[in-house]
């Protein structure tokens, strides 16, 4: 009896292990297919401006295609958040972490713990400083200042005043914007009155400053905005005061209400960074970092961070104004000329 019992038990135990084998087997397959796939980790500063949504979507898309899945986190403008999500991670062997920093100073730690676990690092559209990041890749923020200058002296602005208010003090495409700005007002005898900063981006601030000064701003022909949402608060707060419409305003990003305001006759220019080209390039250089590629492309320069010569890709801006807003924004299908003729509809193009 015992023996009988011992003998089913046996095939039992044979049978199960079988089974367990075969399941195995699939597993092994399955895991290995997982361990192939390559994962890019994506840390995103916030998804307050307009934009940010387009990247993230076109990024993913063409990581996608690519063979690539993306973990994305939102770190909602706080740099301790970031930085647990870098160590989630590296915690998650991702093969690759791209990231919008909120403080380019701050992530140098984070980069030397992800590049001692042979994870490679890619600064999206902000530079980080100091460290040994694989690629920067942004567009050329110097033209972008170099384009809202121009575009103010093209409006007449040579010889008057103008006040800056500019994006976050930790972002390192602030200085490179406003820098090239400066050297034009230089070149054509403007003075810059004041200039402030809107720390994490916050445009609330930009309104608040309009309240606080509102019977300073009459001296004032133009006020230069660090990107559209800022330019959205200030003509806000100028409507207010009854000057919008009689101080030049710029900025960059082409959000639809840029553009809007635009056709209508508020906002002298933005500047267009077609994002799709940006998100798109990154993506192929993530993926290509992830399997190990080296990133020598036409396209691929060096730039010096403070401590490292880093591959850096720099994507060309395009000044966007009343004459060319058509062909530009609504030819390339940023937006649909229904929405930015939306409050202007008899000034709408057949
Ligand atoms: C980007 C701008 C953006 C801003 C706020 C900057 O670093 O270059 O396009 O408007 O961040 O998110």
């Amino acid at each position: 009896m015992l023996r009988r019992c011992t003998g089913a038990l046996l095939a039992v135990a044979l049978l199960i292990c079988c089974m367990a084998c075969g399941q195995t087997e699939t597993g092994s397959a399955q895991s290995r297919e997982e361990d192939d796939k390559i994962r890019i980790g994506m840390s995103f500063d916030s998804f307050v401006i307009e934009r940010w949504q387009r990247d993230r979507d076109i990024f993913v898309s063409v990581a996608k295609e690519l063979g690539a899945e993306v973990n994305v986190q939102n770190a909602n403008g706080d740099i301790e958040e970031q930085k647990k999500q870098i160590d989630y991670f590296i915690q998650k062997g991702m093969d690759v972490i791209v990231i919008v920093c909120i403080d380019s100073d701050a992530l140098k730690e984070s980069v030397k713990k992800a590049k001692a676990e042979g994870i490679r690092i890619v600064a999206y559209d902000r530079l980080i400083k100091d460290a040994d990041i694989d690629l920067y890749i942004s567009f050329d923020n110097s033209m972008v200042g170099t384009m809202m200058g121009q575009a103010l002296v093209d409006a007449g602005i040579a010889g008057g005043n103008v006040l800056m208010l500019g994006g976050s003090p930790t972002d390192s495409n602030v200085p490179l914007v406003e820098d090239a700005f400066r050297k034009v007002m230089r070149d054509n005898d403007v003075t810059i009155v004041d200039s402030a900063h809107a720390e994490g981006w916050r445009a609330e601030l930009a309104a608040a400053y309009i309240y606080d000064h509102s019977a300073e701003l009459t001296d004032i022909d133009a006020i230069m905005c660090g990107n559209d949402d800022l330019a959205t608060q200030t003509i806000r707060a100028l409507a207010e005061n009854r000057m919008a419409g009689d101080i030049l305003v710029v900025g960059q990003d082409a959000d639809l209400a840029a553009c809007q305001r635009i056709v209508e006759g508020t906002q002298v220019m933005t500047v267009y960074k077609p994002v799709e080209r940006l998100a798109t390039r990154a993506a192929q250089a993530s993926v290509a970092l992830a399997r190990g590629e080296d990133l020598s492309a036409e396209d691929v320069t060096m730039l010096e961070n403070g401590s490292h010569e880093i591959p850096y890709i720099g994507l060309e801006p395009i000044s966007v104004d009343r004459d060319n807003i058509d062909e530009v924004i609504i030819g390339s299908g940023f937006h649909l000329k229904e929405d930015v003729y939306l409050n202007v509809p008899e000034k709408m193009p057949q």
